[in-house]
């Protein structure tokens, strides 16, 4: 598919992924499709950062190559590696006399040895892939100062191989979930969007446009629910896939309506640390009461 042309149509073709963006949000991806620019998406947990990426990939035809991030990541894991294991045993093949020629040698460090980690693959991929640097606040400040060096060039250089840099670079979708602030420097490089929370509205239509089969009214109530938790000062406040966990737990269940009793029974989908069950437990009915 052609890169779209309006941010309507970015939002009709996300919406036909069974993504519902507002219009901040489109309007954000529209200017950095069209742009070239990567783009950082911050925001709450669960509301949808990580799932843009992989709906615009499938939309758009193009792959995604994914980097998820951890603390402690580094660039062998991130750029590429040697297959030593490999260069091992081709160097216990090759005879003493082989081994002498400098060919050989040469060859340990060719590209049948060279292990492609996400950010070599999307320099090579280039606009035919969407990369996703998943959670990249996980990373250390060192791991960002370097993803600043690919992100403003698209080129890596491997000393035994040389230079290899994309023709035109691929979509990069940056996700945060803000346990640390990240540096101006990236920030500056990006374009940036703040996802929270969906209004009700909105939230009963992504519940509705992911379970079809579930009934609006069983929806609405549940969402007016999870916002009543998200008022509550929980540790870990349900985000959209908690919405959709509970509804589709309770369109499974038969439930067509949800009180306090029948919350209690299937919170787990919903809330998921003891102190944050032990804090809403005795508020159920109130929780649940009116849409
Ligand atoms: N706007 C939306 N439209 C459609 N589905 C959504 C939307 N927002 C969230 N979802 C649903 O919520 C689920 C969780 O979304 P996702 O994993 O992308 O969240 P996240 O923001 O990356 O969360 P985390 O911070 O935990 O990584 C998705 O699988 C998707 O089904
Ligand atoms: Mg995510």
């Amino acid at each position: 598919m052609s890169p779209p042309q309006t941010v309507g149509e970015l939002t009709d073709t996300l919406r036909h992924g069974s993504y519902v963006a507002d219009r901040g949000l489109a309007t954000a991806l529209f200017v950095a499709i069209s742009l070239n620019r990567p783009i950082l998406l911050e925001g709450e947990v669960g509301v949808g950062k990580t799932e843009v990426a992989k709906v615009l990939a499938a939309a758009y035809d193009r792959r995604l190559i994914r980097l998820q991030c951890y603390e402690g990541i580094d660039t062998n894991q991130a750029l590429y590696e040697w297959d030593y294991a490999r260069q091992m045993l081709y160097i216990r093949a090759l005879s003493e006399h082989q081994l002498a020629d400098a060919d050989a040698v040469d060859k340990l460090f060719g590209p049948k040895f060279l292990l492609e980690r996400p950010l070599l693959d999307a320099v090579r991929a280039g606009d035919s892939a969407v990369l996703l640097i998943d959670e990249v606040d996980r990373a250390d400040d060192e791991f960002e100062a370097f993803l600043l060096e690919i992100l403003s060039d698209f080129q890596i250089s491997i000393p035994e191989i040389g230079t290899i840099k994309a023709e035109s670079p691929p979509l990069v979708i940056l996700t945060s979930n803000r346990t640390r602030e990240l540096h101006d420097a990236l920030k500056r490089r990006c374009l940036y969007h703040w996802i929270g929370y969906p209004p009700p509205e909105r939230e009963v239509e992504i519940v509705l446009i992911r379970e079809p089969g579930i009934s609006e009214q069983l929806t609405r109530k549940v969402v007016a629910a999870v916002n009543r938790l998200r008022e509550i000062d929980l540790a870990k406040p349900p985000g959209v896939a908690e919405t959709i966990d509970w509804a589709k737990t309770l369109n499974f269940l038969g439930e067509t309506d949800l009180d306090g009793a029948i919350a209690a029974d299937t919170l787990g989908a919903v809330v998921k640390e003891r102190d944050d069950l032990e804090l809403v437990k005795d508020n159920l009915a109130a929780i649940t009461s009116g849409a």
